[in-house]
């Protein structure tokens, strides 16, 4: 019998695919990265990332209200800190009445349902632009996790759902769990950059906070792109110290470690579809060079195909209003 398989036969048209369809995205896949900046009616776009701004916390309110009503339900929140109150102690990180804590009080009271996931890093409060504390051109490690720790439960202080360490310092997890659990915060959850590599699709997000680092790179602390079974080692490591979701970061390029991960972890895997990636679309598109609302939808259900629980993607808000169509 000639063929043995026919295969399209699973093809032949919209409903029978819609059928076997193995993954399926929805506007609850995701989180959106939001930029905010000092002030009242503030809104300042991003050059290389159009479409996306940074935005005074009455502004990223009324945004939130709109995420919330397409079916977005969790934001990530980054912080624009005004240079002087940057140093090498990060201190402003955990001033209760700091930017980022006066945001996620503003967003929970506007939306109390949206998950709030601030972002645990020293960068944006440094002088260095590096994510943690800087003694002779070296990246401390043990004086960054109590800052952190520190930054952690001012976040859930402030009404934080969750708190998202992106800083790639070693044993931050334990000790932000062990402090969170200390200050009676047993309900607020850690998302950890736990495959976070030193990658050069972060520039645009650089821009847009002003954080590029102001010497060096970030080598020492995310990870070598060259390697995998490493991103294993961290994203178990990370469980094993209290991480309730893990993140794979950046995506496409990426998702071959999405998927050992998955594999490999028993929690929920995020995976974060970084600012250059976003970028990098947004500029073959108005070149005319890529039909961007498709390319959009195709890459993020690759990331869920991959084995993506949740993705953090500057397209949320685009991505939300086709998918509701
Ligand atoms: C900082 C941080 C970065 C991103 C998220 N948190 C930049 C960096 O590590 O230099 C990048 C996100 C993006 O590119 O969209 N800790």
């Amino acid at each position: 019998m000639f063929p043995i398989h026919r295969n399209r036969r699973l093809r032949t048209t919209d409903a029978m695919r819609a059928l076997v369809r193995e993954t399926v995205l929805t506007p609850n896949d995701f989180m959106f990265p939001m930029f905010i900046a000092e002030g009242s009616n503030v809104e300042v776009p991003i050059p290389s990332m159009p479409g996306i701004y940074r935005r005074s916390v009455d502004l990223t309110v009324k945004e939130v209200k709109e995420l919330w009503n397409l079916g977005v339900k969790a934001v990530n929140i980054y912080v624009k800190v005004d240079d002087k109150l940057k140093d090498n102690t990060g201190k402003e990180a955990w001033n209760p009445n700091g930017l980022m804590q006066q945001a996620i009080k503003a967003i929970k009271d506007a939306v109390p349902g949206m998950v709030v996931m601030p972002d645990v890093a020293l960068d944006p409060y440094s002088i260095y632009g590096h994510d943690g504390i800087v003694e002779n051109g070296e990246i401390l490690n043990d004086a960054t996790v109590d800052a952190l720790t520190r930054m952690s439960v001012s976040h859930a202080d402030a009404g934080a759902d969750f708190v998202a360490p992106s800083d790639m310092m070693d044993g931050r997890v334990l000790a932000i769990r062990k402090a969170l659990e200390e200050s009676g915060h047993h309900n607020v959850g850690i998302m950890s950059y736990s495959a976070k590599y030193a990658s050069s699709f972060y520039g645009p997000f650089r821009d847009a906070l002003d954080s590029a680092p102001g010497f060096g790179d970030k080598k020492t602390y995310q990870m070598d792109y060259a390697n995998r079974i490493e991103a294993i080692k961290e994203a178990l490591h990370d469980v094993e110290e209290g991480a309730d979701i893990v993140m794979v970061k950046p995506g496409i390029a990426y998702l071959d470690i999405v998927r050992e991960v998955k594999n490999a972890v028993n929690v929920p895997v995020s995976v974060y579809h970084v600012s250059g990636e976003y970028a990098m679309i947004k500029a073959a598109a108005e070149r005319g060079w890529l039909d961007h609302d498709k390319i959009m939808i195709e890459q993020l259900h690759c990331i869920k195909r991959a084995g993506a629980d949740i993705i953090s993607t500057y397209f949320a808000k685009e991505a939300a209003i086709l998918l509701n169509k």
